[in-house]
């Protein structure tokens, strides 16, 4: 998209106004996959492709910003993807610390705010700590959410949510007969968030992977070949130039 080659101050300016004139997603979710591959299609460590993949975040961010989309959801780690490697589990560990150290005073200027969805009890403590921080620094910041999905599986999500309203409906405070398909939206990781406009996956695989499958229901799907580190703000605006041609109708007419 020729918006990326204007200066920042004219890219606002430009932003704000396509954002009011056409259809900008409000909230777009990725499945960032295809780190690995990209490592061992250049004969490197599958770690480096996660480092890779690190860097890619921060531009796909900046440039989610500056389109003006309001909460942008990126799968991280999933529940399964423990069963990988200890050492490929461990690097993936380390790497929110790493990019929140080298990133969060650039997202901070650019006035994102960092919230996460997915069970972080579980992380390692420092990884867990590293968060909270950038959680508590960003909490009053306007622009972007950029809403991290660690740790997280959609079907995890949803029993998590069934048991609480269970739980709820106990202690008397509804009945079963008011439970609505909202109570369980309300009882969501994503409780604050509306459902994503858009659904990108990278990497060629065609699935959702245990991935916002609630929230989903008519989201826009687009998936590309691009490995998650090659996938950079100029393709990322064409899937944006293309929801915008979808037609969206929700089993209307
Ligand atoms: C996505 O890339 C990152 C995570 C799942 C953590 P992968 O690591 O799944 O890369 P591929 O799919 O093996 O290439
Ligand atoms: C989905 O990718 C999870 C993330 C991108 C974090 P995977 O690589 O784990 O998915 P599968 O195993 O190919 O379905
Ligand atoms: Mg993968």
């Amino acid at each position: 998209m020729h918006l990326f080659k204007l200066p920042f101050k004219k890219i606002r300016e430009k932003e704000q106004l396509l954002s009011a004139e056409i259809n900008v997603p409000e909230h777009v979710a990725i499945i960032m996959d295809g780190n690995g591959r990209w490592a061992q299609k250049r004969g490197l460590p599958r770690i480096a492709g996660h480092r890779e993949g690190m860097d890619n975040v921060k531009r796909v961010v900046k440039a989610a910003n500056h389109m003006g989309i309001h909460i942008l959801t990126l799968y991280a780690f999933s529940t399964e993807n423990w069963k990988r490697p200890t050492s490929e589990v461990e690097y993936i560990m380390k790497l929110p610390i790493d990019f929140l150290q080298h990133y969060l005073p650039e997202l901070i200027e650019e006035n994102v705010r960092i919230e996460t969805i997915g069970e972080i009890e579980r992380l390692p403590k420092n990884t867990r700590a590293a968060i909270l921080r950038a959680k508590d620094q960003t909490a009053n910041n306007t622009g972007l959410i950029l809403n991290i999905a660690i740790n997280y599986g959609s079907r995890g999500e949803m029993l998590h949510s069934i048991k609480e309203i269970y739980q709820e409906v106990q202690e008397g405070k509804y009945s079963i007969n008011d439970i609505t398909e909202e109570t369980l939206s309300k009882h969501l990781y994503t409780k604050n968030y509306q459902d994503p406009d858009l659904l990108i996956r990278t990497s060629g695989e065609v699935r959702l992977s245990n991935f916002l499958l609630w929230q989903s229901a008519y989201s826009e799907l687009w998936f590309t070949e691009t490995l998650w580190p090659d996938f950079g703000p100029e393709e990322f605006g064409k899937a944006i130039q293309d929801f915008q041609q979808r037609k969206r109708r929700f089993g209307g007419i």
